[in-house]
């Protein structure tokens, strides 16, 4: 299984902070905020991983990250010139993986309290398709939200003003390697992306779309209010 973490973007809603450091390197408690993304890979068993980061910044994530000896991984680094969106930047993995692996996707900005380790196992032993993971939010016309019958999810409504259920698709995502045939079938949406919710939509067509509700707390830390929320969080676990 590689890993994959997505940290490209231009980050407007955190601005004037992001006018001077790229948001995945803002701290969130003790650590800049793509340390936690980077320690939930290692958790979970990855051993080779591949950063996407925008131009913003990039040397400073050499900086912190290295070669990723630290947490015992191998990372590379590939940038995404502008931000075409979140399927834009998975894109650039295709090189990266061999035609029958996996892969876990994380975005930069998603801080979330449990361990991913067993997920990831079972979608290793799975024929393949993709994985989402969802969390019960008080917002969720802000996020991906699920439209589910039964155990299935029938359809995702990116940032909906009515939303279909309670739910966040969060940024954490499993994928076999037909994710990048689906990449190439889509069009930017209207806001000019190439977006994550019509590729996942994709395997959603194909009945390939499972899902399963994250334990624990979750947050993305995109925005101001965000980025207090998670900070606090993780204060409460971390001695500062
Ligand atoms: O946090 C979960 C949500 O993330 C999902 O519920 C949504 O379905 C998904 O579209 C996404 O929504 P956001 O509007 O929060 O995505 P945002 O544009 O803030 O990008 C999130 C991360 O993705 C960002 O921290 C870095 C990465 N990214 C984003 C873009 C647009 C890239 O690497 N490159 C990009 O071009």
């Amino acid at each position: 299984m590689k890993g994959v973490i997505l940290a490209g973007g231009t980050g407007t809603r955190l601005r004037p902070l992001t006018d001077i450091v790229n948001k995945h390197l803002l701290p969130v408690g003790k650590y800049p905020m793509i340390h936690y993304a980077i320690a939930k890979m290692a958790e979970a068993g990855v051993k080779e991983l591949l950063l996407v980061l925008g131009k913003q910044s990039a040397g400073l994530y050499i900086d912190y990250i290295g070669n990723g000896r630290q947490w015992g991984l191998e990372v590379t680094y590939k940038i995404q010139e502008e931000a075409g969106g979140i399927a834009q930047a998975l894109a650039l993995a295709e090189s990266f993986v061999y035609p029958d692996e996996r892969l876990v996707v994380l975005l930069g900005d998603n801080l979330f309290e449990n361990s991913l380790k067993e997920a990831v196992s079972r979608f290793g032993k799975q024929s393949g398709g993709a994985h989402v993971f969802l969390k019960k939010v008080a917002d969720p016309q802000r996020y991906g939200v699920p439209v589910l019958q039964g155990s299935h999810i029938t359809k995702i409504v990116e940032k909906p003003e009515q939303p279909p259920s309670q739910y966040a698709v969060t940024g954490i995502y499993l994928y076999d390697t037909a994710v990048f045939d689906y990449i190439r079938k889509q069009n930017p949406s209207n806001r000019g992306e190439l977006e994550i919710t019509d590729v996942n939509n994709a395997y959603a067509e194909q009945g390939k779309l499972t899902w399963t509700l994250l334990d624990g707390w979750w947050t993305d830390a995109g925005t101001h209010s965000s980025l207090f929320e998670a900070g606090t969080r993780l204060q409460e676990r971390e001695e500062l």
